[in-house]
């Protein structure tokens, strides 16, 4: 019943916590798991019938929230929201005291915060699979989302190019760094010798790309950088809980900005091999307060809009690996 056994009872806080193997499997079910939802009738047997599953938020979402909301109720689970200002948590209560809390009473806890210590000590005390929905350093299930993604466009993984261009040591780079080496995908991280990946991000994505047979890069020039990149994925110049560094970041990060121009230089436009990519939310309109100010920032709206970019496909396929998870992890 449950396609991978081996990952049932556990949590996943980073990549780490599964293998090359399992990950793959993962993004497997999940487009397993799509097929299913688009398909007309039968109505599918909710496979999480009778199950309770808490979303412990710290940080804002719309996509995380909303995926696990509806993967869960679509299998049958009841999902409940816990806001920053709804629990004691970290305040009137230690982490380690509600996780234990919570696991008497729910069968899966979700979580997105700051700390990345506070997931850690989540799975430690809750006794229940606990699933990371971004810590100030890795964002696992976006990163299934994006693996998704990109099988779903081009049919297989293999012989894949990435580049990311940006902030390459924030959660998003970081954690895609290390799913494409496990994947054997090739990456080249494009950022500002300020804004590298850290050591030991950067130490454990080449030990997966070893045992790979890919490469990862860190390119200081995104010209260069995204030559031969079959996915160019982007992310916000910066992230939550790092506001107060935004007028340096943007300076910074100006250079690194995904525009037509950067397409081209992929050498793939017009062979129609690249996509674009973003977690989202992204700045790329003069639609919100910050763009009508400043303008566009990490993407232009010309690639933002354009028939190659699938940023949408990939905010839907959120749903499909959040539930994935939750039924790899729960059913047994
Ligand atoms: N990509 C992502 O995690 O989006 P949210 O912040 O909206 O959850
Ligand atoms: N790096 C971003 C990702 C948002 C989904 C952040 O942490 O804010």
């Amino acid at each position: 019943m449950n396609p991978i056994p081996s990952l049932y009872g556990k949590s996943l806080l980073t990549l780490d916590d599964v293998t090359d193997a399992e990950m793959l499997e993962l993004v497997a079910m999940s487009a397993r798991m799509k097929a299913r939802r688009d398909r007309p009738s039968p109505r599918p047997r909710a496979l999480l019938a009778g199950k309770n599953i808490v979303l412990v938020f710290e940080k804002a979402s719309t996509r995380t929230r909303c995926a696990a909301t509806v993967a869960a109720s679509e299998e049958g689970a009841h999902a409940e929201y816990l806001g920053k200002n709804d629990i004691h948590f970290g305040k009137k209560e230690s982490v380690a005291d509600s996780a234990r809390v919570l696991g008497r009473m729910f069968d899966g806890i979700l979580f997105r915060g700051f700390s990345h210590g506070t997931v850690v000590q989540l799975a430690t005390y809750a006794g229940v699979p606990v699933w990371n929905g971004l810590t100030d350093d890795a964002h696992p299930t976006q990163i299934l989302a994006d693996l998704q993604t990109m099988q779903q466009h081009f049919g297989s993984l293999s012989g894949l190019k990435v580049a990311y261009v940006g902030d390459g040591r924030n959660n998003v780079a970081t954690s895609l760094m290390h799913g494409c080496a496990k994947a054997g995908v090739d990456m080249t991280v494009c950022c500002p010798p300020e804004l590298e990946p850290g050591a030991m991000a950067m130490e454990l994505a080449e030990e997966a790309a070893k045992r790979n047979r890919c490469r990862v890069k860190v390119d200081n020039d995104p010209m260069s950088g995204v030559r031969g990149a079959n996915v160019l994925y982007t992310d916000v110049w910066v992230s939550m809980g790092e506001e107060s560094q935004f007028d340096q970041r943007v300076k910074l990060l100006r250079p690194y900005q995904v525009n037509m121009d950067l397409v081209r230089r992929t050498g793939n436009l017009e062979k129609n091999r690249v996509i674009f990519l973003h977690c989202l939310p992204a700045f790329h309109n003069h639609d919100t307060e910050v763009t009508r100010k400043l303008g566009p920032l990490e993407v232009t709206d010309d690639v933002f809009e354009a028939p190659f970019s699938k940023v949408f496909d990939q905010a839907e396929n959120r749903m499909h690996t959040i539930k994935a998870m939750m039924v790899a992890s729960l059913v047994e």
